[in-house]
């Protein structure tokens, strides 16, 4: 038997239907559009919580004034019978209004890890990030949090932001999900043109270069930066905006790689902008 899935607009909707279930509680944040990677999500918090829920909110305050907010992708109907399908029990679809009251201007943000990489090209990207899933942890309470390793600053700053303000909630990170030919899964995707699509592969493409490359022994991070930049540069509709070789869990740039590694890459195809990386060690 099919259980009814509960789906609500505002926060005190949320909270009542929150205080229905049974714990524990798994929360999986989107901005929908919902692909393969944000089911694995959905599905690995079905393993290990006893109910689950997911927010969809595009969320204005994470795009920048030049960004894609207003073309951003979207499908409720779509992303609501995936959801069903998947056995979710609670789906959060608020309003701007029902997430920033008016006068809002309190934000969560964190500092040195949200310096490099994304932050530094998308500034006050992480604050919006940092301060919706601080919201959304409040609304929903949830006993643990289900984010993919494709956003693997994001990741990062979550779990600093979590236990720096004592979060209740256990953050679990999980692998990303890849198309047949290696293109990371993500509802940008859905721009690309079917000249650009082919050539979006050349993200994975360039990180596995580097792997392979680290796995035959190379611990020099310029050599493997520079890997990467050779490779993209020979594909003609793709342009390198960074790529980076950094300490895992400081995200500082790094020269030799003696323990883990965070391999990162932001690249545009066409007018798309894609990001992708492999952990190394
Ligand atoms: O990864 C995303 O889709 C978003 O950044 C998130 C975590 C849902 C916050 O808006």
């Amino acid at each position: 038997m099919t259980k009814t899935m509960m789906i609500v607009k505002t926060l005190p909707e949320v909270r009542q239907a929150r205080g229905k279930l049974p714990g524990p509680l798994g929360l999986v944040p989107t901005m929908g559009y919902l692909h393969e990677g944000h089911l694995s999500l959905v599905r690995r918090a079905k393993e290990v919580c006893a109910s689950v829920a997911v927010s969809i909110f595009v969320n204005p305050t994470q795009f920048g004034p030049k960004e894609d907010l207003s073309r951003y992708p979207r499908n409720l109907e779509g992303d609501l019978s995936l959801l069903r399908e998947a056995g979710v029990d609670l789906v959060w679809t608020p309003d701007n209004e029902d997430v920033y009251p008016p006068g809002f201007q309190t934000w969560v943000s964190v500092e040195n890890l949200t310096l490099p990489l994304e932050g530094a090209v998308r500034p006050g990207h992480f604050r919006g990030v940092t301060t919706v899933v601080a919201k959304l942890f409040n609304a929903f309470t949830p006993d643990r949090a289900f984010f993919g390793q494709k956003d693997a600053q994001q990741a990062a700053v979550i779990r600093r932001m979590s236990l720096d303000l004592n979060f209740p909630v256990e953050i679990e990170i999980c692998p990303t999900v890849r198309e047949a030919d290696g293109l990371a899964m993500s509802s940008r995707n859905a721009y690309l043109n079917p000249q650009e699509r082919q050539s979006a592969t050349v993200l994975f493409r360039a990180l596995s270069a580097a792997k392979t490359a680290f796995e035959h022994g190379d611990k020099d991070a310029g050599h493997l930066r520079a890997l990467v930049e050779f490779t993209i540069a020979a594909e003609p509709l793709a342009r390198l905006q960074y790529v980076s070789c950094a300490d895992f869990d400081s995200l500082e740039e790094l020269e030799q790689i003696r323990g883990r590694a965070l391999l990162s890459l932001a690249v545009f195809v066409g007018d798309t902008r894609l990001i992708d990386n492999f952990i190394l060690g």
